[in-house]
């Protein structure tokens, strides 16, 4: 692949300039990953052994009925335990003391809880939802923007063996509607409103609008956070009224180490989210683990993740990762362009931080507004700087070094996803001793990890160089354990292609020196500025609205986003095609999924290319949105002449462009 030689020429340039290496203590990585692959149980014993258990486990990994794996079996502790008692009872270095999150508002409010005072909170508010009804098991929606409050009520209901469900604030009442029923969740938890780029955001008026279609729901706890006067119903009780005569100490539950931590929805190639369910003991050594490796947390460091907790990012790497290892973090809740396009590095510099994790997509933002703006703020304290969530191209992933890291830090590229719950493919701060890096792969998967790239036909491991599926041939202890109260579907999404060989979706090649490069998605999900998102379910929103008879969804490049949403419509008779309902076609799918959904285009066509058995063909209308003069095998078309006419629809509206 000429992309690949292109940057291993790159790579070289950068390891005469000494640089770009990843230098650390001793060779330690090749040893471990031989070590992880001829032990491999034994490897994932030793890194559970720096979780804190109430009782050890009596065997390793029970892989007996694939693909539902057990980790840890017979293990017993608590994940709050993990996060936070643990700082308290075990503490040689202080941490107790120290800050655990520095929040900060987009307009500049700052909160701090160290270690302690987050625990206390925690032990207060798992008591007021022990006495508002929830027990063991019950299901905990929470809808909740970034403040900290939010990792305070995720890890109450995981003092209290609660199962929670986090939906991110930017989704619909439809979305949060489909997730509550789903998990029968008995207690919602939001806030009277949140702040988006100045604006307030009607968060309880959303919660409001999606209980009357949740009857499992019996309370919901609103959060002050905007001073918003919102409308208060029987089931409503206010966070500050709950927490005012509730305990100072809450016992932890002990629960096994399969029991489930959380569920959390996330987008496939079906019209319905997906409950990806994540255990406690295996999740937890996981992140533990690969934490350790990929930051090497430093006693001093101030960590800066900006994903939102409504993501996986949030869940594993700024709420438990993070919280076990008794780092500092900053949390921010706000963009990254408000009030200017600045505000990471302002961030930044206001609180020293010394990694910083963030994506692909607010990078290629700010590289937009050139370099004299991150020139101006003092950036000296990164040591770190990583990306997650998309392919990141090799110029954005240069600018990242050169322009944000003064070329003095690693720039770490995590490969995972929510199903995975936690990194999979990076490099490794901690572990390797000196691998020069290529600008735009990930490197190799983390020890003890076994991925593969295979043909997509056979399922053959696949040569270097050779594009094909992403798979992963062992369990890992991170894994998903199943879908929400769907075995069936667990099994056949991830582990029916290949026989007990997970598919993860994503095309990838490996080059040959063993680097691993992400080419994207292989299936119809979406990744709009990082944001999952199926192409099924946007499809059914469009269907929903009384214009539109049929509707294929698919995506094309942005320079920011890195794909945006472009739909083809076919309207019902009685409609017929005009700029107004094109706009307000947009605002329908912003209001009915979130702005996350916000269509780039939309084209209303006649007929929709699709197979003779009827199923619309994404990949034909993909390849014409991608620029593709050639659409590749249409043997199955059911009609020709549909193709031509989405050709034509999307020439028309990209003539002038
Ligand atoms: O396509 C891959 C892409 O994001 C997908 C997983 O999305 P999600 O479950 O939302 O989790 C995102 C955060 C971990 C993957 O199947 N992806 C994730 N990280 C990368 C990536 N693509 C390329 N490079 C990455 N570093």
């Amino acid at each position: 692949m000429s992309e690949s030689s292109d940057l291993s020429g790159l790579s070289k340039i950068y390891e005469e300039s000494g640089k770009v290496r990843i230098s650390l203590e001793g060779k330690k990585f090749n040893k471990i990953r031989k070590y992880a692959e001829e032990h491999f149980e034994q490897f994932w014993a030793e890194q559970a052994k720096n979780l804190v258990w109430f009782k050890e486990w009596d065997k390793i990994l029970d892989w007996r009925d694939p693909p539902f794996a057990k980790w840890f079996v017979g293990g017993k502790l608590n994940a709050c335990v993990n996060c936070l008692d643990r700082h308290l009872t075990h503490d040689n270095n202080n941490i107790k003391n120290k800050a655990a999150i520095i929040w900060e508002g987009e307009n500049g409010e700052n909160r701090t809880f160290t270690y302690y005072q987050l625990y206390r909170s925690v032990n207060i508010f798992a008591n007021a939802l022990k006495n508002i009804g929830v027990m063991k098991d019950d299901r905990v929606t929470i809808y909740l923007p970034m403040v900290p409050e939010l990792p305070i009520a995720m890890l109450s209901c995981a003092r209290i063996g609660a199962i929670h469900n986090v939906v991110f604030s930017g989704f619909s009442s439809q979305a949060l509607v489909n997730r509550i029923n789903d998990s029968k969740s008995k207690i919602v938890i939001t806030a009277d409103g949140s702040y988006r780029r100045g604006k307030l955001l009607e968060l309880k008026r959303t919660v409001d609008e999606a209980i009357a279609d949740t009857p499992s729901v019996e309370h919901v706890v609103v959060l002050k956070r905007a001073s918003n006067i919102v409308r208060t119903g029987s089931k409503d009780v206010w966070w500050h009224d709950i927490i005012e005569n509730a305990s100072q100490y809450c016992e932890p539950e002990v629960v096994d180490s399969s029991h489930p931590l959380y569920i959390l929805y996330t987008s496939g190639t079906t019209g319905k989210p997906k409950g990806v369910v994540h255990d406690t003991g295996g999740y937890l050594c996981h992140l533990n683990a690969t934490a350790k490796w990929v930051y090497n947390f430093r006693k001093d460091d101030i960590y800066f993740c900006t994903a939102d907790i409504g993501w996986v990012t949030g869940h594993s790497y700024i709420v438990y990762a993070p919280l076990m290892h008794g780092v500092t973090e900053i949390m921010y809740d706000g963009t990254p362009d408000y009030p200017k396009p600045d505000r990471y590095w302002k961030i930044v510099e206001k609180h020293g931080a010394t990694i910083l994790h963030t994506t692909p997509t607010a990078l290629r933002m700010y590289m937009k507004f050139g370099d004299a703006i991150p020139n101006s703020f003092d950036l000296s304290s990164l040591r770190l700087l990583g990306t997650v969530g998309e392919p990141i191209n090799p110029d954005v992933w240069i600018w990242y070094f050169k322009t944000i890291g003064k070329e003095n830090c690693p720039v770490i590229d995590t490969w995972w996803q929510t199903e995975t719950g936690g990194i999979m493919i990076s490099a490794c701060t901690d572990i390797e001793e000196s691998i020069p890096m290529k600008p735009g792969s990930a490197t190799f998967p983390l020890p003890g990890i076994h991925m593969d790239i295979v043909d997509e036909k056979d399922g053959s491991s696949v040569a270097s160089n050779r594009k094909g599926y992403l798979v992963i041939r062992k369990p890992w202890p991170g894994m998903l354990t199943t879908l929400w109260q769907n075995d069936e579907k667990y099994k056949d999404t991830y582990w029916k292609k290949y026989d007990n060989i997970y598919y993860t979706g994503d095309y990838a090649l490996s080059d040959s020196d063993g680097y691993i490069w992400l080419l994207g998605r292989a299936d119809d999900v979406l990744k709009i500025a990082g944001h999952r998102l199926g192409t099924m379910e946007l499809e059914s929103a469009f269907v929903s609205h009384k214009s539109i008879a049929e509707a294929a969804v698919t995506s094309m490049p942005d320079e920011k986003k890195g794909e945006s949403i472009i739909a083809f419509v076919v309207l019902r008779t009685g409609f017929s095609k005009s700029d107004n309902l094109r706009k307000e076609l947009i605002d329908y799918i912003r209001n009915v999924v979130g702005p996350i959904a916000t269509p780039n285009e939309i084209y209303f066509v006649n007929k929709l290319p699709k197979t003779r058995s009827g199923k619309i063909m994404r990949r034909l209308l993909k390849s014409i949105a991608n620029g593709a003069t050639e659409t590749g095998d249409v043997t199955t078309i059911e009609d020709g002449t549909s193709l031509e006419e989405v050709r034509q629809a999307y020439n028309e509206m990209h003539k002038n462009i």
